[in-house]
């Protein structure tokens, strides 16, 4: 095992040759999602921007992407579509560091807030985004069709980042 100072966390955008990486990450933490993420389209379009977390072995000289996110920026408001990190490499603050990142890139953007949306079963992510000080603004109730043929309810949340 290497001593942590051999190791390094870099958060850079992404391009197409990651793409192929991020589909096994995308599909090991949301496997349960009924669309895949057009991440071609993603990094093409200018309203998005998509972000790897990739951690780098400095004297094995290897790196790898262990964690992935998006966000959606329009008029003064930025949207948080993705954020996902490897199982194995989760509850390490490889999220936290991906947000972190997304929040100065929508404050580069001046965006005033950041929202998003999430499952309300899903408790991880709840937890993780109320531990970075996104409240919960709304509900879209049944706004998601589960594979069991029930709805869930989707609990808006959102963070102020500049206030008027
Ligand atoms: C949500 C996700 C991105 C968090 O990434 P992560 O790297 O594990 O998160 P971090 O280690 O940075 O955690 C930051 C804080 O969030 C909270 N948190 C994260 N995971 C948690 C868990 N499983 N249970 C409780 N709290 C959790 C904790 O407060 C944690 O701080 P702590 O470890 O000091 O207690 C990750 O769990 C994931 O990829 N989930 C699957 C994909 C997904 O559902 N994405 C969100 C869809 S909107």
């Amino acid at each position: 095992m290497n001593k942590p100072k051999d190791i390094k966390i870099n958060i850079r955008e992404m391009t197409l040759n990651d793409i192929n990486v991020i589909k096994k990450i995308e599909y090991e933490t949301y496997k349960k999602k009924d669309e895949p993420i057009d991440f071609y389209n993603e990094i093409k379009n200018h309203f998005s921007q998509y972000v790897i977390a990739e951690i780098i072995d400095i004297k094995k000289e290897i790196t790898n992407i262990i964690g992935f996110a998006g966000i959606w920026i329009f008029q003064g408001e930025t949207h948080i579509a993705q954020i996902a990190v490897a199982k194995k490499w989760q509850r390490k603050n490889i999220g936290n560091q991906l947000l972190k990142h997304c929040t100065a890139l929508a404050k580069e953007y001046g965006a005033q807030h950041i929202v998003l949306e999430v499952h309300e079963k899903n408790i991880t992510s709840n937890k993780f985004f109320s531990a970075n000080n996104f409240i919960e603004i709304k509900k879209k109730k049944n706004y998601y069709k589960n594979k069991d043929g029930t709805y869930s309810d989707a609990i808006i949340m959102k963070k102020i980042l500049f206030k008027r």
